[in-house]
């Protein structure tokens, strides 16, 4: 470097200078850094908005779907009612008894509410058997029971192809609410798990209302006599007939399934249903 202060006065104003145009430089870039990072993020603030409006009216759509599908349950279960002996209480303890058993087996709110709506439809299947059968006031022989039990199948195909969880749901229910864990059951000798946990819950109690019910061969059991043959069998209902942690939940919330059956039983206030 030159000992001349002038020619060293020179050189470190231009050291400055290069220092400040740098500065500037980096300065500038940070700016147009900034300014890109605010245009991604209003980008992405607009897709998120949009994102979440087309979520909201998806909702929607999907809410006003399912409640059309609701309808169409209640319209298919008015005209099966016309021709099932099967009454508008029975429907109604049945949706109280499974909501009640799916709470007590620690299934949750969601499942609890799907087969409350669900399992009305059990057997609308029953719309394509022969009244001749369907209304026999005696014993079915072995023919006319081969004919009942098409019920859960056609309840199913009935109920088939839509898409809906809930008709999915019904449709499941119709199908295999005469399954029985050890394999004993109809339509398809289902075993254990193999059975769908809604068709198990509505199974059982079914089974619970039909013992409470009188039929033809029998007379209407008390809940006590009910429990009784539920949890230890009769030769002709079995324990082994139903899925063993259900039939636990039923144990423990045996009370509120009788409590049920006096608020909708034939003649209580309640019977047409709620
Ligand atoms: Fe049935
Ligand atoms: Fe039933």
């Amino acid at each position: 470097m030159s000992d001349n202060p002038a020619d060293r006065e020179s050189a470190s104003q231009a050291q400055m200078q290069r220092f400040v145009a740098d500065l500037k430089e980096a300065r500038a870039r940070e700016k147009q850094q900034a300014a890109a990072t605010q245009a991604a993020y209003a980008q992405l603030s607009a897709y998120a908005r949009d994102v979440k409006t087309a979520w909201r009216k998806e909702r929607q759509r999907a809410e006003q779907l399912e409640r059309a599908y609701l309808n169409t349950l209640q319209v298919l279960l008015r005209a099966s009612a016309y021709k099932d002996e099967e009454t508008g209480a029975h429907i109604a303890r049945i949706r109280h008894y499974s909501k009640t058993l799916c709470l007590a087996a620690g299934l949750g709110e969601d499942l609890a509410t799907l087969v409350y709506d669900a399992s009305p439809m059990h057997d609308v299947g029953k719309i394509g058997v022969p009244d001749v059968v369907l209304k026999k006031p005696g014993s079915l022989d072995p023919d006319e029971w081969k004919i009942m039990r098409r019920h859960p199948a056609i309840g199913a195909s009935l109920l088939n192809g839509t898409g809906s969880a809930l008709l999915e749901a019904a449709r499941e229910i119709a199908l295999t609410h005469h399954e029985r864990w050890d394999g004993s059951g109809y339509p398809n000798g289902l075993v254990g798990e193999a059975i769908p946990l809604l068709g198990r819950v509505v199974n059982l109690v079914d089974q619970y209302d039909a013992l409470r019910s009188p039929r033809v061969y029998k007379p209407a059991f008390t809940h006590e006599r009910t429990c009784e043959i539920m949890l230890k069998g009769d030769g002709r209902s079995m324990p082994a007939h139903f899925d063993p942690n259900l039939l636990a939940a039923f144990g423990d919330t045996h009370l509120q399934l009788a409590a049920v059956y006096e608020r909708f039983c034939e003649g209580a206030p309640d019977a047409l249903g709620d």
